[in-house]
């Protein structure tokens, strides 16, 4: 049995007539019976076509840290639709977002608006490679920067057997349509692995024109950074003048409200932010410091939107991030997200299930396996068939999180004490009922 309701099941169908398999991301397709079709959102859940409310842990992949229509975002919004929205000039809502957003991320010495996270790491990575002159981009293995070509390679949809040899890493390709000649522009190396990532440097430096992690794995189980990892590699960009460009679309204004660049305490050359800073509208910013930014500003380097900093996008930043930084959002977070974390755990611990559960408060996953999990190498120790079972048993009892363990469980402002007590007591029934 799947897990549309009836309703689900005709509106799925009328969806498959309209959409390439009725959806409009290729990560939303769960099967012909599983694919959900929601009709609204309300704080931390949402219901689908057949009224059936489930506690969101997906949030739209992340972004919706204040829970879904969150009135004051809401409002902002709203006025703002009324103002008109898009202007071929610079707008009142656009600066007042981006001054919140500049306080919020102070070594930021400048930013520009964008629509989307594959937007911003594409530019990104361009004006890295226009302020060093060089072409390759190094990224890692099992992260994902979005769904431009130079970044399709070696995510957490490839099979890690294919990733070669750590010593000498091949960069898998992801999707058919990436030009072949693509590849000798991007480089992979395990993530957590500084020894890696120095012996690429120390073949290639006259070629790498940046680095681009996300700071801790948030599309590949929440896989944290190792102590000293990060520092090393922000070291070896040093060492070998490459730019350190964070991918912070997951984690930015997430796990902290200067995201990882304030969490772990290091500070990238540039970064991409996107998601969390406007809870569920399209708003992106790419920010940078220093030279780059100086170099950036003197021209020359293509960038630009027909719809960056529209007027909607700006006021959902704006009304998001300023209430973000009232911390009031991060104390619900970090309350309801460690007493989930804590209770996985145990309940894992309870029945003997080899796992942990990896990540933060405001995103982690569990991971059902043996051994420490320090990179996407390690995935092949995750038992994926037993964590899906398991999330169609809790779906089934109103409990949404990705069927996929590699997207983190995302805790948004919204949720509550009573959905922790809710979510844990569906986990451990469908645990049990899955073990059977
Ligand atoms: C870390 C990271 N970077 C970039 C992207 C791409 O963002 P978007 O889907 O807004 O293009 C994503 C999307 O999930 C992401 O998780």
């Amino acid at each position: 049995m799947g897990l549309q309701g009836e309703r689900t099941a005709q509106w799925f169908q009328r969806s498959q007539n309209a959409l390439v398999n009725g959806v409009s991301s290729m990560f939303r397709y769960w099967g012909p019976d599983d694919t959900p079709v929601i009709d609204r959102g309300e704080g931390g859940h949402v219901y689908d076509m057949d009224g059936n409310r489930y506690i969101d842990y997906q949030l739209g992949f992340g972004p919706v840290i204040l829970g879904h229509g969150h009135p004051k975002v809401v409002t902002a919004v709203a006025e703002a639709a009324a103002d008109g929205t898009t202007f071929a000039m610079t707008q009142r809502r656009e600066i007042e977002a981006a001054e919140v957003i500049r306080k919020a991320i102070p070594w930021a010495e400048g930013i520009r608006f964008s629509n989307t996270g594959t937007e911003a790491t594409m530019h990104s990575l361009r004006i890295a490679r226009a302020y060093t002159g060089k072409d390759v981009v190094l990224k890692f293995e099992g992260q994902y920067h979005g769904v431009h070509d130079y970044v399709l390679f070696s995510t957490a949809s490839v099979d890690p057997s294919t990733f070669g040899s750590r010593y000498a890493p091949i960069a898998v390709q992801v999707s058919s349509g990436i030009p072949e000649s693509i590849r000798s522009y991007v480089r992979t190396v395990p993530y957590n692995d500084l020894d890696a990532l120095e012996r690429v440097f120390r073949n290639h430096s006259e070629e790498i024109a940046a680095v681009i992690v996300e700071p801790m794995l948030g599309n590949a189980f929440g896989i944290m950074p190792q102590p000293g990892f990060l520092e090393g590699v922000r070291a070896i960009c040093d060492e070998y003048e490459a730019v350190l460009i964070f991918d912070e679309v997951k984690t930015g204004f997430r796990i902290a409200l200067g995201g990882a660049q304030e969490y772990f305490g290091v500070t990238p050359d540039i970064a991409a932010f996107a998601k969390a800073m406007g809870n569920g509208f399209p708003v992106a910013a790419i920010a940078a410091r220093g030279g780059i930014l100086d170099a950036w500003a003197k021209g020359g380097i293509a960038q630009a939107g027909t719809y960056a900093g529209n007027g909607v996008a700006a006021a959902a930043a704006y009304a998001t991030v300023s209430e973000l930084a009232t911390g009031e959002p991060y104390a619900q977070i970090e309350k309801v997200g460690r007493s989930l974390m804590e209770g996985l755990e145990r309940i894992l611990r309870d029945h003997s299930v080899d796992g942990c559960v990896l990540g933060v408060p405001a995103m982690f996953s569990v991971f059902l396996g043996e051994g420490e999990v320090k990179d996407f190498r390690d995935a092949t120790r995750h038992d994926s068939d037993l964590y899906e079972e398991v999330c169609y048993g809790m779906i089934r009892r109103g409990v949404m999180p990705c069927p996929d363990a590699l997207e983190p469980w995302f805790i948004c402002a919204s949720h509550t004490e009573e959905d922790v007590a809710t979510t844990l007591q569906a986990f451990e029934e469908a645990l049990v009922e899955a073990l059977d």
